[in-house]
């Protein structure tokens, strides 16, 4: 806990991701990616195996953007590297290990929100506080992702709504609101990925199901009814085996990952 407070402490970021807890997010899922290495090794290769081959499918590969580059735990950075001209890493919040490893590789990071709501919400004061913000449709990719040969989508569609929807809970907002907002920036992002003018790989989980409950098994939508049709595959992830989670229940998540054929399904 101590050594994950204090990476949480000396990693660089924003203003308002630090204080929609988006950095505390990105170290704890570092955090668990080494306390369940082994469960989580089959997601990880899988993600790997996916962009892959997306990469075979660009004919021309100048350039590539990572979105939810976070650890670089689930994408192939050194294949990236050696295929593609520029790579380009973007996420709310980019570790300064991971700052270093693009900078011996000579690739390019940028933090940047793109949700488009994190400011909005950490500058709501008073009663302000807990409304939803407008959501930028589409969302805001900078123009290098636009004009990328590929862009990879990297398990970052169903995290977008997590720190606004904490925010918001936390500030009194209804479960309506907040299903309303994380419908909404998951479906900005899906338009956003249509606009780009490169091939599109998604990698994202759809849905949770909990086990160990007494009701028994429970699953929940992660991506709040959108569906994008992808060519590809899906597969399991044993996000949280029994014993992880606080409350004794084991979580698996279902992920899908291939080339974007459709934002919609
Ligand atoms: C589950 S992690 C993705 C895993 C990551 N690809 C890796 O290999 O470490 C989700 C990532 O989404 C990022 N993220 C969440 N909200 C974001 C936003 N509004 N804009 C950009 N990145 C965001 C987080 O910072 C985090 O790194």
């Amino acid at each position: 806990m101590i050594a994950e407070w204090l990476t949480s402490v000396l990693t660089p970021a924003s203003f308002e991701a630090r204080r929609l807890g988006v950095v505390a997010e990105v170290v704890a899922v570092r955090a668990r990616a080494r306390r369940q290495a082994k469960a989580w090794a089959p997601h990880l290769a899988a993600c790997h195996q996916t962009i892959l081959t997306a990469c075979q499918t660009v004919a021309n590969p100048g350039s590539v953007a990572v979105l939810g580059a976070g650890w670089l735990l689930d994408v192939p950075f050194d294949a990236l590297t050696r295929r593609f001209d520029q790579v380009l890493l973007i996420d709310a919040v980019v570790p300064r290990a991971v700052r270093a490893r693009a900078g011996h590789a000579g690739a390019l990071w940028q933090a940047h929100d793109l949700g488009g709501v994190l400011a909005t919400l950490a500058a709501q004061k008073g009663g302000a506080r807990g409304q939803a913000p407008d959501v930028p449709r589409p969302a805001p990719f900078p123009e290098a992702v636009l004009a990328a040969d590929l862009v990879i989508s990297a398990n970052l569609l169903s995290q977008l709504a997590m720190a606004p929807r904490l925010w918001l809970d936390r500030h009194g907002a209804d479960l309506d609101t907040q299903d309303r907002l994380s419908r909404a920036l998951i479906e900005a992002h899906l338009e956003a990925l249509g606009r780009c003018r490169g091939r599109v790989c998604l990698i994202s989980d759809f849905e949770r199901e909990e086990r160990g409950a007494p009701g028994g098994p429970q699953r929940f939508d992660l991506l709040f009814g959108a569906r994008p049709r992808i060519d590809g595959q899906r597969w399991l992830w044993d996000l949280a085996p029994r014993g992880e989670a606080e409350n004794g229940l084991s979580v698996r998540h279902k992920v899908m990952g291939g080339l974007l054929a459709s934002p919609t399904p």
